[in-house]
């Protein structure tokens, strides 16, 4: 069930940390599309030192985002465990240099920031000698990649998935969020989801999950592209910096800080939240242009917070341009201004009266004049607000106080019948 929590979090930050980083390759992906021979990726085993890394720094700078809640990649599709798993040997602990549970004080640091803990465990594992990838026509020269199932080998992998779920649900205190990734190689009949979901709620009853449950999830994860049609229920925008998720040097094809803070708004106005992610080296340490936006996006979330934090979506297209947010009681509206809007901004079709207009982040007040429309005949004038004199540096929020919960006229226009 998603929490109230989530709801009101609006902003997490998914970190995608593994192997993977030692030569800066696609997560997983990178052996099963063939860039990389299986072996030559699993060689990376021996330069996860992790010698940097410093749990209480990233848990400081995920706080200091305005983040709620973090997610990190307890194992990825390739198989290696982050945790010191009992159920096979590939894993941190076990293969690399690093040779220690690295989850632990992660989850520890987490929480120590009043964060909410949320864990990304890959159903399907590349590396399971009993998980069969179905995917064999796609020319991968990946060896693990077998025919049909085969039904005992099946029933083993499912104890192995189970046991690898009980240990993340029973050894690392309360989880709040399981993220889960890689359904889409078998049926939901298959994976036994729906016993999955019970199990998983009977470990941890407060956990919330993610849609990649084959219809047994609670919240929808739009990947990579804002979504144009605010989708129904909850959801959370999965998005990476770069075009990459985990660490990957040569990818500098950044969004700035601005373009990150504009998509939050997006999703914050269509009632969504933001799972950013950030990949760190294999060293632990983050790097430093991942490091300057968190922080960035930090500082326009204490200007603007307000207007962000425990609302709900906004407007529907057209009565502002640009996105927007309201309480919970629909007597408070946010608008978020990205760039100049001119001598004035305006508001159309608000019927409920409007008490006061400020800017957040600078407290300025500003006056608005309601001009045209017929209002006895319910047709509401556009309100056209006073340009602040000063603006944010990435998106201005301006906040209207409403009389009482908000009323809009959402009609294609009429003619004025009563004079
Ligand atoms: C995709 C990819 C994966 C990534 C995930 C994050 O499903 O398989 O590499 O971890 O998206 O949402």
């Amino acid at each position: 069930m998603v929490q109230d929590w989530f709801r009101d979090a609006k902003l997490g930050i998914f970190i995608h940390w593994g192997i993977y980083a030692v030569k800066g390759i696609g997560e997983s992906w990178s052996f099963f599309n063939g860039q990389i021979s299986y072996d030559d990726y699993m060689g990376q085993l021996h330069g996860f030192t992790a010698d940097r890394y410093d749990p209480e720094a990233w848990a400081k700078l995920i706080k200091k985002s305005g983040a709620r809640y973090s997610v990190l990649t307890t194992k990825h599709h390739d198989g290696v465990a982050l945790w010191d798993t009992k159920q096979n040997d590939l894993s941190v602990p076990k293969k690399t240099p690093a040779a220690r549970d690295v989850l632990t004080p992660w989850v520890d640091a987490i929480r120590a920031e009043g964060l909410k803990v949320g864990l990304y465990y890959s159903h399907l594992d590349w590396s399971h000698p009993d998980y069969a990838s179905i995917h064999h026509d796609n020319g991968s020269p990946f060896s693990h990649t077998k025919g049909p199932t085969d039904q005992e080998a099946w029933q083993r992998f499912l104890a192995f998935h189970r046991g690898q779920l009980e240990e993340l649900c029973s050894e690392f205190g309360k989880v709040d969020l399981l993220w889960f990734d890689g359904d889409w190689e078998r049926d939901a009949v298959t994976w036994k989801m729906e016993e999955l979901r019970e199990q998983l709620l009977a470990w941890q009853p407060e956990t919330i999950m993610n849609s990649r449950m084959l219809g047994y999830g609670d919240y929808l994860t739009p990947e990579q592209g804002v979504p144009i049609i605010r989708p129904e229920g909850p959801w959370e925008f999965c998005v990476t910096m770069n075009d990459s998720w985990g660490y990957q040097g040569r990818d500098t094809n950044y969004k700035s800080s601005g373009e990150i803070i504009r998509m939050f708004c997006d999703c914050v106005g269509q009632g969504g939240n933001m799972l950013l992610d950030i990949g760190p080296k294999a060293d632990g340490t983050i790097p430093e242009e991942q490091v300057e936006r968190l922080e960035e996006l930090g500082a326009w979330l204490d200007r603007n917070g307000a207007g962000v934090y425990a609302t709900i979506g906004g407007l529907p297209f057209g009565h502002f341009n640009g996105p927007t947010t309201l309480s919970k009681d629909k007597k408070t509206l946010w608008l978020f201004q990205s760039g100049d809007p001119g001598d004035t901004i305006p508001i159309k079709g608000i019927q409920t009266e409007i008490k006061k207009i400020s800017v957040l982040g600078t407290g300025q007040v500003l006056s608005h004049r309601k001009l045209g429309g017929a209002e006895w005949n319910r047709i509401p004038g556009v309100v056209w607000i006073e340009r602040p004199t000063e603006f944010d540096k990435h998106v201005t929020v301006i906040q209207v106080d409403l009389a009482e919960e908000i009323e809009l006229y959402r009609g294609k226009g009429e003619p004025v019948s009563v004079n």
